[in-house]
């Protein structure tokens, strides 16, 4: 079975009629190779019995904020990170209500507050209290935080009245959840990505390569698309499947890359070089292989030509973003980056650290430019992409209104 777009599913449950339909929500999830994890209310415990959602989703119910057990095995925090996505279903009147005004006083409303992946409401209520002008207007503050919303729907209700409010069917949630986002900030933009590492051939041989997995790249390129752009990804070696639908073009050495991303930089209106490019080459490259003779030998080296430098510098040079990699003074040196390299943006990470950088699934990025910054939580590399594409998208579109 092929990975979801989206594994990890936090389903919080509130407390209204329409809770037994969660089940089925998880049944289907779960048939689609999703992981979920299941929290409940205390009135959505009234309504439906926690085992039958931790016999169906195979995890043990989490139902209250501060239980010392909880805490110790997954608290809060540890969930909302876990999460790919968070679905409130149902989502009576009340929670949605305290999550417009940014109260935490139960688990639920705690991880939504926490959760900074996407979050879906599917509200239930009696039609009269979905129709209170308050109501609507609680939903039109959550959309604006970004809260998807899913139905309701129009119908018989069970307290016997007719109207809008019942939650939509478990199969309509599951589809919405797991359906890749078409996302139109970057609609017909053309996106052009470096990836992955550059091969300085020593001989034929041996090259001089470095550790980056083209990961974070390949994730740019996927999100731009995603948002509608037409992308060109440049790669270097990499072990990693293409998407679909983007122009590829393979390359080794940071000269080829060099040759390849300037062809393309003319007509790109944005340039996102994540390649991990080698700063210097070999001075020639031995045809033949290099018998070992002398106890040591020495390697000259020249440096290559910085492909960000010279997309930057092009007449009508796209939006132009660079990645800086650092062990330290990392603000320091991007903001340096930033103004030598004559940039739009720079994504900087730290290296050499625990967690995140090279060939990691995960990463967090501190993102400068002229006048702001954003700091961009360790989180997987998709989310983390979607993350600073969005970014890239809100500047590039002020720029070119401006
Ligand atoms: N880069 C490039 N061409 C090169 C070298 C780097 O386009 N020949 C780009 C990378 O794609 C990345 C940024 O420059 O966007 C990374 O710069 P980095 O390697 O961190 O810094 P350098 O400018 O090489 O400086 P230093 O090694 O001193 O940190």
């Amino acid at each position: 079975m092929d990975t979801p777009f989206r594994k990890h599913v936090l389903l919080a449950i509130c407390g209204g009629i329409a809770a037994y339909k969660s089940a089925e929500l998880v049944r289907l999830l779960r048939k689609q190779g999703c992981e979920v994890r299941v929290v409940m209310t205390r009135s959505a415990r009234e309504f439906v019995n926690p085992l039958t959602f931790q016999a169906l989703s195979g995890n043990p119910v989490h139902t209250e904020l501060l239980d010392v057990d909880e805490e110790n095995a997954m608290g809060h925090i540890n969930l909302a990170r876990w999460a790919d996505v968070v679905v409130i279903a149902p989502t009576t009147a009340n929670t949605l209500a305290k999550c417009a005004h940014g109260l935490a006083d139960d688990l639920v409303t705690t991880l939504f507050l926490a959760a900074t992946c996407p979050v879906y409401m599917a509200p239930a209520m009696n039609q009269a209290m979905w129709n209170k002008a308050i109501t609507q207007e609680n939903i039109r503050k959550l959309e604006n935080y970004g809260v998807n919303f899913i139905g309701p729907g129009s119908g018989d209700q069970a307290c016997g009245e007719i109207g809008k409010g019942r939650m939509a069917e478990p199969a309509e949630i599951c589809q919405r959840l797991l359906a890749e986002p078409r996302m139109t900030v970057l609609q017909s933009v053309k996106v052009l990505v470096s990836a992955g590492p550059t091969r300085e051939y020593i001989a034929s041989v041996r090259y001089i390569t470095n550790r980056s997995s083209g990961k974070m790249g390949y994730a740019l390129a996927r999100a731009a698309l995603q948002a509608g752009a037409q992308v060109s990804l440049v790669s270097g070696p990499v072990n990693l499947s293409s998407p679909a639908g983007l122009d590829i073009v393979n390359v080794e050495t940071a000269s080829q890359m060099y040759d390849a991303v300037l062809t393309r930089a003319v007509n790109a209106d944005i340039y996102i070089g994540a390649a991990a490019v080698a700063d210097y080459r070999p001075i020639a490259m031995e045809k033949d292989k290099i018998k070992k003779q002398a106890d040591q030998t020495n390697l000259v080296l020249h440096k290559t030509k910085d492909i960000l430098t010279d997309v930057a510098r092009l007449n009508n040079a796209p939006f132009t973003v660079g990645f800086a990699a650092e062990t330290n003074d990392l603000e320091v040196y991007a903001q340096e980056k930033l103004r030598k390299k004559n940039l739009d943006m720079i994504a900087a990470n730290w290296v050499g650290q625990e967690q995140g950088g090279f060939d990691s699934e995960q990463n967090a990025l501190e993102v400068f430019w002229d006048q702001g910054h954003a700091s961009l939580a360790m989180t997987d590399k998709n989310q983390l992409a979607e993350q600073l594409i969005n970014l890239i998208a809100t500047r590039f579109n002020e720029k070119n209104r401006s």
